[in-house]
C-alpha cells in the first residue's frame, strides 16, 4: 500500500465514508464493515478522547499547542470500547462537555496531523478497512477503494441527535465546515448518499455495489 492508502494487490477495499453529525455514518459503516469482513474504525472517538483528555487537564480545548502536546502523547485505542491512556472513555466521549469541545480540538492542525498519521497507519496495518469522520476521503486517504459522503435532513440529523441538541449540533457542524484545517467536505470522487427515511440495510446495498 502506498502512503496514501491505496490498495495495491491488497484483498482488503480501503472504504471512506464521511458526513456531518447525524447522517448515518456510525451505523453504516459499522453495517458495511461487518459485511465485508474488515475492520471499522471512527476516527471521531479519536478526536474526542483528545477532547475528553484536554477538558480533564484542565485545558483549555481552542488552547492550541498544549492540546497538540497531549494528543502527541496520549494513548487511544479505538475499537468496540475506546480507551485513552488505559482508562476506558466509551461512554465519557460522548458526553455534552466533550460534544461542546470537540469541534474546537478537531480545528487545531497540530492535533489533526498527529490524528492523521495513527489513521493512515492503522489502515496500512490491515491493508483495508472502513474508515469513518469528516475528511477521510478528502485528506486521510484520498486514494481510498471507495469514498462515501452521507446526508440526511437537518430535521432529521437532529432528531438522530436529540440528546445533543439541534443547536448545539448546528454550532458543532457550523465550526467542522468552516474551519482552515481540512474542512468537512464532499471529497473529489465521493459519492453522495441522503439517508433521510431510508433504512440502514438499503443504504449498506447502494454502497456494496459500488464496490
Ligand atoms: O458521531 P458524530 O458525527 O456526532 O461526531 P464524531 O464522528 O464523533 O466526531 C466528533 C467531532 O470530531 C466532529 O464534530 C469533528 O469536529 C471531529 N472530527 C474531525 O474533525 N475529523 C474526523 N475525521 C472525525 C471527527
Amino acid at each position: 500500500m502506498s502512503g496514501n492508502g491505496r490498495v495495491s494487490g491488497g484483498h482488503s477495499p480501503v472504504v471512506a465514508i464521511d458526513g456531518p453529525a447525524g447522517s448515518g455514518k456510525s451505523t453504516v459503516s459499522r453495517a458495511l464493515a461487518a459485511r465485508l469482513g474488515v475492520e471499522r474504525l471512527d476516527t471521531g472517538a479519536m478526536y474526542r478522547a483528545v477532547a475528553w483528555a484536554a477538558l480533564r487537564a484542565g485545558l483549555d480545548p481552542a488552547a492550541g499547542e498544549p492540546v497538540a502536546d497531549l494528543a502527541r502523547s496520549l494513548a487511544i485505542d479505538v475499537g468496540e470500547r475506546v480507551t485513552a491512556d488505559g482508562e476506558d472513555v466509551t461512554e465519557a466521549i460522548r458526553s455534552p462537555e466533550v460534544s461542546r469541545a470537540v469541534s474546537a480540538v478537531a480545528a487545531t492542525a497540530e492535533v489533526r496531523t498527529e490524528l492523521v498519521d495513527r489513521q493512515r497507519r492503522w489502515v496500512a496495518e490491515r491493508g483495508g478497512g472502513v474508515v469513518e469522520g469528516r475528511d477521510i476521503g478528502s485528506v486521510v486517504l484520498p486514494h481510498a477503494d471507495l469514498k462515501v459522503y452521507l446526508t440526511a435532513s437537518p430535521e432529521e440529523r437532529a432528531r438522530r441527535r436529540h440528546e445533543e441538541g439541534a443547536a448545539a449540533l448546528a454550532r458543532r457542524d457550523a465550526i467542522d465546515s468552516t474551519r482552515a484545517a481540512s474542512p468537512l467536505e464532499v471529497a473529489d470522487g465521493a459519492r453522495v448518499v441522503d439517508t433521510t427515511g431510508r433504512t440502514v440495510d438499503e443504504v449498506v446495498e447502494e454502497v456494496l455495489g459500488w464496490l
